[in-house]
């Protein structure tokens, strides 16, 4: 829908406009137009020029005044650009307002984002979700496109290509609605098998570890490396947009499930993480979160905030977390790397890319796990050997016997599975 990429047969030239609102913004303008930078290139699109633009207030019909408006224009014929792109939100009119300027067609923060995670989703229901949050944001822009369409056709001057009139726009809002209502249960139905999953492995209390943080700071590296799994790795922006889930054996033999999530960002529009809130989901149950933090970036800092921000979002910024400042193979010089550390408390220092500091990455989870552990013994009829498997895979077995009663366990495991157990043996027991 937004900017034609592997299938472009000559890529777009955008000019790129970073808006600032004094006062108003957690980042300078030179870090916002970095981050501008390097999403409108993960596109795909060459930047033929840059244009920053500070305001006390943003003005309502082209949020950046209209003389500044007709400079980018200038800049747009200059340059032969075919699209604008916007740091921040536009609103449906100051969209339409700035395309009759520019004479070309406009993206915005939103519809920049959308267009990435579009180009990266792979499973289902990454693509339900995008797909539903594209149609979202252009129901209330359909008029201004029929109009920008109609007008191209007019120019033309074929017969029959004056404008499709109000009949074929209401036409196409049907349609829209129809599909958007279709993705809609299609989503719940994705929704639902994802929480039956959940709860399948919820039952025996699996240990849920997942990976967040800033979009680019390795959490893919570090899942392939901890997993042996072979997600897909780019030096590009999000190139996970699917969460995936896999197992992974600790130190003294325990199973852990790590799972992977999209990448954070800076300003991540409200309504983007409300449309991905399955994604999000697994965040939100998991039992420990891992923060994985490029040390080797400048803006460490600020990106760690943006990590929280969204965490507070999703509910989950009280959970455990673990600092991971990942990429220290960039960061060689000891004192260098104090002066990260330093900033976190407790940190591991790793390279998912080397394969360095992973073992320490999986004693930090045994640690955090044992911390909660308590001793178990129990004769269990051998009808229930699962729950000898779960012990094996979630605590420390230490004897095993075979009686005439049953199979005698004497057992560390957490509190938590503790308690599934037996609730477990309970609700059996009152089956049979
Ligand atoms: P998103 O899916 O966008 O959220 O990215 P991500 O956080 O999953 O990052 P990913 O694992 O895709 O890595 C991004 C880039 O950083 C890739 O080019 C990796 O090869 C590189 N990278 C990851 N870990 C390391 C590391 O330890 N050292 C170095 N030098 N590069 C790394």
């Amino acid at each position: 829908m937004v900017i034609p990429q592997s299938t472009a047969k000559k890529r777009e030239k955008a000019v790129i406009v970073t808006v600032e609102e004094i006062g108003r913004e957690a980042w300078s303008l030179e870090e916002r137009v970095k981050e501008l930078e390097s999403l409108t290139r993960s596109c795909g699109v060459d930047i033929v020029a840059s244009e920053t633009c500070r305001r006390k207030t943003m003005t309502s019909n082209f949020l950046i005044g209209k003389g500044k408006a007709e400079d980018i224009a200038s800049l747009v014929e200059e340059n032969g650009a075919d699209v604008v792109v916007f740091s921040n939100d536009l609103s449906p009119s100051q969209q339409k307002n700035l395309e009759e300027i520019f004479k070309v067609k406009i993206i915005d923060r939103t519809q920049l984002i959308l267009d990435i995670f579009a180009h990266r989703a792979t499973s289902n229901e990454g693509k339900v979700q995008v797909e539903l949050a594209q149609l979202v944001y252009l129901l209330p822009r359909l008029s201004r496109m029929w109009l920008h369409l109609s007008r191209q056709r007019g120019a033309a001057g074929g017969i029959g290509m004056r404008g499709p009139g109000e009949q074929q726009l209401e036409v196409d809002r049907r349609r829209v609605r129809e599909r958007v209502a279709k993705l809609k249960r299609s989503l719940k139905d994705i929704t639902r098998q994802r929480e039956l999953r959940r709860t399948q492995r919820e039952k025996f209390s699996m240990l849920t570890v997942a990976l967040v943080g800033y979009t680019n700071s390795g959490k893919s590296t570090l899942f392939n490396a901890l997993t042996d799994s072979d997600v897909k790795v780019r030096d590009q922006l999000f190139s996970t947009l699917d969460p995936t889930i896999r197992k992974a054996r600790l130190p003294n033999n325990q199973i852990v499930l790590i799972s992977d999530t999209v990448g954070f960002l800076h300003d991540l529009p409200h309504h983007l993480i409300e449309s991905f809130k399955a994604t999000l989901e697994e965040v939100v149950s998991a039992d420990i979160l891992f923060h994985v933090m490029d040390m080797s970036d400048d803006l460490i800092d600020f990106k760690r905030a943006a990590v929280f921000e969204v965490l507070k979002e999703l509910g989950a910024e009280k959970k455990p977390v673990v600092t991971l400042l990942n990429k220290a193979d960039k960061v060689p010089e000891a004192l260098a790397r104090e002066s990260v550390k330093r900033k976190f408390e407790d940190p591991l220092v790793i390279s998912a890319l080397h394969k360095e500091g992973l073992g320490e990455v999986l004693d930090r989870i045994v640690q955090l796990i044992q911390k909660d552990m308590e001793d178990i013994e129990l004769v269990l009829p051998q009808k229930h050997y699962e729950v000898v498997t779960a012990i094996r895979e979630k605590g420390m077995i230490r004897r095993e016997e075979f009686t005439d009663k049953g199979i005698f366990i004497s057992a560390r495991v957490p509190k938590d599975v503790k308690y599934a157990i037996f609730k477990y043996l309970r609700d059996k027991g009152k089956q049979s």
